[in-house]
Order: C-alpha cells, then structure tokens, then sequence
C-alpha cells in the first residue's frame, strides 16, 4: 500500500507538495472514482491511477541533480565504497537510476543522476560536445602556454583531445587555481590534462554541465529533482 500524494510525486516528478494540491484539485481518479485526499492509500499492483483522460503508471522519467560530494563513487554498486546513490533522499530513489557519465571518488560537484537513457546517451555521445567545466586547485605551476596548447587540442599519448578552454585563476608558489571547460569525457581527463602541463590536480569540482551551472543553494551531498527550466536546459543541449 503507498499514499496517494507519495505515488503522484514520484510517477508525475513533482514535489509532495504539488502534488497534494493536484490531489485536493479533485483531478485524481482511483479506478475510475475521484480521490482528494492525499494521504489515501491504495495498493499500487491493483488499482490504476489517472489525470484526467490519462493514467499514470509505469516508470516515469526522472531527473536528478546532486551535488557530489568526496568519497562516493558513481556506480550502482561497490563492493569497497559507498556509490552516489548510498546518499540519494529516499525519496528520490528508484530502480534503473544512474549516473549520467561518471566523476571521480575524489571530485565534488554536478552531477545528473537519471532513468533517461536516451537523453543521457545523447548528451554523451561525441557528436553532440556538451560543455563540462570543472574547478581545480594543484600543485606545481601550469607551463605558460597551457591554455594555447589546451586551445589546439592537446595530445595525451597517442589520444588526440578536442580544443579545450583553461583559465588560469592564479599560478604562483607553486600552486595552481583553474577554470577548464573540456567537451569530451575521457578516464581523469582533466587530471592528466593539468599533469601534462605541470599541476597535479588536488581538489576538482564539477561546476557546469551541458548549460546548467551548479545551483549555490545545493550543498554538497544534496540532490533535488531538475526543475522544468533546467531539464529544458539539457533537453536543448541534446537537440
Ligand atoms: N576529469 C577528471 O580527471 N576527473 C573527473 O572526475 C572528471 C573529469
């Protein structure tokens, strides 16, 4: 048995709160009988739930974002350490949620956590250069022209990167503060990047991804549904 506004939220992602008032609205059906109290409960396996002419089942499409904090890793399990998902609000938990793409144990910041495989391939695949910018702090200082070779697409190996933009925030007594906006996602890219020019890179954060900016108001560890305008963001950065 699950409470209606619990079930309404979570198929139709909307907060308990909007949902609540869609129930009071009087536009909820159980099986066909109007049902404004939000705390009803009903077994989800037996009886169906409609909006109007339609009926809300199945998964419904999720979008989260989180601010990752350091010492979890993007994966749905490990058998060594805590994942993401080990921190997501019970509320926002679900089968077939996963990370779109992957940070480092060790790096902080944006991260998309969905049941979206479409959007999800999309905004990764190469075709498609979504934008990732990452703060960093390191050790040593970075070559002086970094950001041209950055510009040029550096080569790491036999791996010929795409153009990439460094700034340099300060870099001096052997420390360096950057901003890097890479579009690809390689294993540590931004990490062997920095080294290649002489920063080994000590905090990392992810503080945008495919047009949307990491909110101020989400603190580390925290994760909240995309709102409307920011899943448009990354719908359009898909297109
Ligand atoms: N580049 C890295 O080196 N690590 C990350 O977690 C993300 C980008």
């Amino acid at each position: 048995m699950i409470r209606l506004d619990k079930y309404i939220s979570e198929h139709k992602n909307i907060t308990r709160k909007e949902a609540k008032t869609l129930i009071k609205s009087g536009k909820i059906k159980i099986d066909g009988k109007t049902v404004s109290s939000p705390e009803y409960k009903f077994d989800e396996t037996a009886e169906k739930v409609s909006l109007g002419e339609k009926t809300i089942d199945g998964e419904s499409l999720v979008y989260i974002i989180m601010n990752k904090p350091a010492g979890f890793v993007c994966a749905s399990e490990d058998k060594k350490d805590k994942t993401v998902f080990d921190i997501l609000p019970q509320s926002l938990k679900r089968k077939g949620l996963f990370t779109m793409g992957r940070l480092d144990k060790d790096t902080t910041g944006l991260l998309i956590i969905t049941n979206d495989g479409e959007l999800s391939h999309r905004l990764l695949s190469p075709k498609h250069h979504v934008n990732k910018e990452y703060y960093l702090e390191g050790t040593g200082e970075a070559a002086e022209n970094a950001p041209e070779l950055f510009e040029e697409g550096l080569s790491l190996g036999r791996l010929k990167l795409k153009p990439a933009e460094l700034k340099i925030i300060s870099s001096e007594k052997g420390q360096t503060k950057a901003r890097l906006t890479i579009s690809e996602g390689k294993f540590h890219q931004v990490k062997r990047m920095m080294y290649e020019v002489g920063v080994e890179v000590t905090y990392l954060k992810r503080i945008s991804f495919a047009g949307l900016s990491l909110p101020g108001d989400l603190n580390e560890g925290e994760a909240r549904p995309l709102t409307e305008d920011e899943l448009k963001i990354l719908k359009q950065s898909a297109l």
